[in-house]
C-alpha cells in the first residue's frame, strides 16, 4: 500500500446526440460535465480484515463487505469492484471506502459510471496497482454491465477520459474542442427509472419494428456526424437545432415521458437554443443549451419554481483525476 489515504474524482456526463442508437453500434457524442463522483480509500488498524463502505446514496449507513447482509441492488456494481480489486489482498489492515457524488443518480447523467471509475482508480492506486486509464476504463465497464445489463460503454469512457467523445462499438475518439462556450441547464424530472429496463424496452420495440427503428437510428447517426463538426466549431445555434431533431427521434423510439415534455417546454420558453432528454429517457433528466449564464440561471430558477430540480453545468476536459 502506498499511502494511508487516496482520493480520486470522476465526472458525470451528458449525451448530446446518439443515446440508444449507440447500443446498436451507431456512434454517439457525449461530453463530461463539472459534476463529479468522489471516492476516498483509507486504512485503519483492525483485528479483522474487512472493507467498510459508506456512500451518500445511503447517508449515515456503513456497509461491511464481508457481512452476510445483502447489499442493495444500487450497490451491486460497487460491491463487485471492491471484491475484484481486493482479491488476493491480505493484510491486518481494514479498508474504509467513502463514496460521495454530486451527480444525481438514476437520471441519465452517468453517475454509476463515474462512481465505478473513481472507485476503481482510487482503490487500485491505494493497493499499489499501477493501472493505466485504459485498465480503469475496462474494469469500470465490467461494473457497468452489472448495473445496466448491456451498456454501450459510452458512460465509463467519458468519465475516464473527460472532454467530448465520439464513441462507437468500444472505440472512443476525443473530439478536440478549445471549449464549448455554452452553458447547460440540466433539469431532473425526478421520475426515477432504470437504464436497464428502458434499454430492454427499446430492444423489444426494435424486434417488433426493426425497419422503422433502423430508420430512426440512421437519422440519429446523421445528427451525430453533423453534431461532431458543430461541436468542434463551437456552433451553438446548430448544436441546439440538432438537439431538437434528436429529441423528436428519441420520442419516436418511445423513451419520452410527459414530465420530460413539460421540462422541455419550460426550457424552450426560457430561451434555450435546443433541448432534449439525455441518457436513457423514460424519466431522468433533460438538458437545455444557453449561450449565456444569465439566461441559464433564470431558466434554472423557473424550473425549480415548478417543483423540479435543476442546475447549470459546464463542459469539463478533466476525466478521472487524483484529488490532492
Ligand atoms: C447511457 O447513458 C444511455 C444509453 O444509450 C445506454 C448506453 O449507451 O449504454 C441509453
Amino acid at each position: 500500500m502506498n499511502s494511508s489515504r487516496i482520493t480520486y474524482t470522476a465526472p458525470g456526463k451528458i449525451i448530446l446526440f446518439g443515446e440508444h442508437a449507440v447500443v446498436y453500434g451507431y456512434p454517439a457524442l457525449a461530453i463530461a460535465i463539472d459534476r463529479r463522483a468522489k471516492c476516498t480509500v483509507s486504512s485503519y488498524l483492525s483485528d479483522e480484515e474487512d472493507v467498510v463502505l459508506s456512500t451518500n446514496l445511503f447517508p449515515g449507513k456503513k456497509f461491511l463487505v464481508s457481512s452476510k447482509e445483502s447489499f442493495p441492488s444500487s450497490l451491486q456494481a460497487v460491491l463487485f469492484l471492491i471484491k475484484k480489486l481486493t482479491d488476493n489482498f491480505q493484510s491486518n489492515i481494514s479498508l474504509q471506502i467513502d463514496i460521495s457524488s454530486s451527480i444525481p443518480s438514476s437520471s441519465g447523467l452517468g453517475s454509476s459510471a463515474a462512481v465505478s471509475v473513481a472507485l476503481t482508480n482510487s482503490l487500485s492506486s491505494f493497493l499499489g496497482r499501477n493501472y493505466s486509464l485504459e485498465d480503469v476504463n475496462k474494469i469500470a465497464f465490467e461494473a457497468e454491465k452489472i448495473q445496466h445489463g448491456q451498456p454501450s460503454g459510452i458512460d465509463n469512457n467519458v468519465s475516464t477520459y473527460g472532454g467530448s467523445i465520439l464513441y462507437q462499438k468500444g472505440l472512443m475518439e476525443q473530439v478536440t474542442v478549445d471549449d464549448i462556450s455554452g452553458f447547460w441547464v440540466i433539469a431532473n424530472s425526478m421520475v426515477e427509472r432504470n437504464t436497464k429496463d428502458i434499454v430492454a424496452n427499446v430492444q423489444k420495440n426494435y424486434k417488433r419494428k426493426q425497419e422503422k427503428t433502423e430508420e430512426i437510428f440512421h437519422s440519429i447517426h446523421s445528427i451525430v456526424i453533423r453534431g461532431k463538426e458543430y461541436i468542434k466549431q463551437n456552433k451553438l445555434d446548430e448544436i441546439g437545432e440538432l438537439m431538437n431533431e434528436n429529441q423528436t427521434l428519441l420520442e419516436q423510439l418511445g423513451v419520452g415521458h410527459s414530465k420530460l415534455t413539460d421540462l422541455l417546454l419550460i426550457l424552450k420558453k426560457n430561451g434555450s437554443m435546443g433541448e432534449k432528454l439525455t441518457g436513457a429517457g423514460g424519466g431522468g433528466c433533460v438538458v437545455g443549451l444557453f449561450d449565456n449564464i444569465k439566461d441559464a440561471h433564470s431558466s434554472m430558477k423557473n424550473i425549480k419554481k415548478k417543483g423540479y430540480q435543476a442546475f447549470t453545468a459546464k463542459h469539463t476536459k478533466i476525466g478521472v483525476t487524483i484529488d490532492e
